[in-house]
């Protein structure tokens, strides 16, 4: 995958990304383990990673919990563009973005997909043509879904953010991970 190709097409394609950085996803191309987030922040779009702000922060002491680092996953986002004000990205800029965010599927083949939040979540549920009943009743649960590369499961989890807004959630989050990785 040529990602400084993809990142000019996106911005050639793309009224979001007018004056932002293109965030693309990042970590090894064979990992095994892939994050999908929502879309990036503004740590995000001014370092042009995903996940490196507080949310990230939180992702990170996540994976350590179940001793794995950023340099074993890819992380990456439905939207890689920041929308303005951190609004919600829309059904048309998800829609737009789906390409990206399938090739870098296509190209990691991982072996686990999880969502991070409801946007995120719907977004792959569709994809697999899974009924999605909302975050809060499908977060934790492990599908198994086919795909032209074999067998991968999607486990969706809350996202990160919402732990730093609801303490509660932290514990929520590392058993479900644990869960998972298990
Ligand atoms: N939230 C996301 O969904 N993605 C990021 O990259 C950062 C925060």
């Amino acid at each position: 995958m040529d990602v400084e190709k993809q990142k000019q097409k996106i911005k050639e394609a793309c009224e979001l990304c007018n004056g932002r950085n293109v965030v693309f996803g990042d970590g090894p191309l064979d990992a095994s383990i892939m994050f999908i987030g929502e879309a990036p922040g503004s740590n995000e779009d001014k370092l042009g990673k995903p996940f490196v702000g507080r949310a990230g922060k939180f992702l990170d002491e996540l994976l350590k919990t179940v001793n794995l680092n950023r340099g074993e996953v890819y992380i990456s986002n439905i939207v890689k563009c920041r929308p303005p004000k951190n609004r919600d990205p829309t059904h048309e800029e998800i829609n737009q973005f789906y390409p990206f965010l399938d090739l870098e599927i296509k190209e990691i083949k991982p072996k686990i997909i999880i969502p991070l939040g409801r946007h995120a979540a719907k977004t792959i549920f569709e994809r697999y043509n899974l009924k999605f009943d909302g975050i809060s009743s499908e977060h934790g649960k492990i599908y198994k879904v086919s795909t032209l590369f074999g067998e991968i499961k999607i486990a969706p989890m809350y996202h990160p953010a919402a732990a730093i807004y609801n303490p509660n959630l932290k514990e929520v989050l590392k058993e479900d991970l644990k869960n998972i990785i298990k």
